[in-house]
């Protein structure tokens, strides 16, 4: 396979990708018809969709269970480590992402993996540490959740890294591994590694992305305040001595007209909201997780039905595309966006928002 350049490592200011293709409702809790059922053909579509427009990402969710409600929403989700090896034969440029969560994937399998899909892609390869939040999830593998997640995950990333520049087999004793002679061949494409996300919010979470990760992947409420999040996660990176890009999600609905644009959003996130699913969902993240700021559950239950509690892009692709700039001018280095329904949503957006990014010079 013909090494080609990650886009997470390219000159784009900022960068776009799918995120939560790979489960059913995407990112979001609606029992409209059109929903995302992430059938396996419909999501190898959206991300070909994905491919060809350009954008640098392919970003799935890890989830071992569904949400509950009347569509126990993401109850179908394809694993993410498979997921990206499969499509590093069915897509050209785009970097392919697994979500790996650390308690439930070893890190030696987990090294392993990620160096076959970088092999697999020509060096497509990207990692999405998460330390997972559902006690549902845990209780799957018979784990509990443990009291520091973010240390098992240092723990985890130390030795998944080691094994990428290992020359000889090597130890590793911590509070949570307790390995003897680990070692992997072959090396990824990528050096050192394939590209590194940490999707969290706490403080811990940022701490581990200012050691461990090329970019923290995280929510925000406002575009307006979003800059004092930037600004600290800098300031974490700056004194772990090392650069950390901060990437977000949103969740969009682009049309012609905003009318059309916020009718269509009242009406999936409003009216059709799966209303068990969402209570279940909210309840839970704000108990086991801080990856929301504490107001978001109070001011924005609409924005957890559109789209799990990311920011909303509603309105037409001028509207989009200057929040998009200013979200670019805020800070942020990269986009992860979810549609009720990727497949039927993307070309719009591509074709009519790409161009305004374009022309503003945030992306080539
Ligand atoms: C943008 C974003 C995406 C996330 N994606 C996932 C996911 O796909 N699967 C999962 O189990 N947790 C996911 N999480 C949860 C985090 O990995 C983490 O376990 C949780 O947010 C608790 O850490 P925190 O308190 O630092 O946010 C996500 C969190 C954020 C902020």
């Amino acid at each position: 396979m013909e090494t080609v350049l990650n886009p997470m490592r390219g000159p784009n200011r900022l960068k776009l990708g799918l995120f939560g293709a790979n489960a059913d409702g995407g990112l979001a809790l609606t029992r409209v018809p059109e929903r995302w059922r992430a059938e396996w053909a419909e999501m190898v579509a959206a991300a070909r969709l994905a491919d060809d427009a350009g954008l640098e990402f392919f970003l799935p969710i890890a989830r071992w269970r569904g949400f509950g409600g009347e569509t126990n929403a993401r109850e179908s989700s394809f694993e993410t480590l498979t997921e990206a090896a499969a499509l590093a034969g069915l897509t050209r440029r785009i970097a392919l992402f697994a979500t790996v969560h650390v308690p439930m994937i070893h890190p030696v399998v987990a090294a392993k993996a990620l160096a076959t899909i970088d092999h697999a892609s020509g060096g497509r390869a990207g990692l999405n540490v998460v330390c997972g939040w559902s006690p549902e999830e845990f209780a799957c593998f018979g784990l509990e959740m443990v009291a520091d997640r973010y240390e098992q995950g240092q723990e985890w990333f130390e030795i998944m890294s080691r094994i990428f520049s290992a020359e000889t087999p090597f130890d590793f004793t911590g509070r949570y591994f307790a390995l003897r002679g680990v070692f992997g061949r072959p090396r990824p494409l990528q050096r050192p590694g394939p590209y590194v996300l940490n999707a969290g919010f706490s403080d811990a979470g940022r701490n581990f992305a200012a050691r461990a990760a090329d970019a923290l992947f995280t929510t925000f409420v406002e575009i307006g305040s979003s800059g004092a999040q930037i600004a600290d996660m800098r300031a974490r990176a700056d004194a772990a001595g090392r650069a950390v890009a901060v990437f977000t999600t949103c969740h969009v609905v682009c049309r012609p007209s905003q009318a059309e644009a916020e009718d269509y959003y009242e009406h999936y996130a409003v009216a059709m909201e799966d209303r068990a699913a969402v209570d279940h969902y909210m309840a839970n993240k704000e108990r086991f997780t801080r990856s929301h700021d504490p107001a978001a559950y109070r001011l924005h239950r609409k924005r957890f039905v559109g789209g799990a509690g990311t920011y909303p892009l509603i309105g037409t692709p001028e509207r989009i595309a200057d929040e998009l700039i200013a979200i670019e001018t805020a800070g942020f280095a990269g986009v992860g966006l979810s549609f009720v329904n990727y497949a039927a949503e993307l070309p719009f957006f591509a074709a009519r928002v790409l161009p305004l990014l374009t022309r503003a010079g945030l992306r080539g």
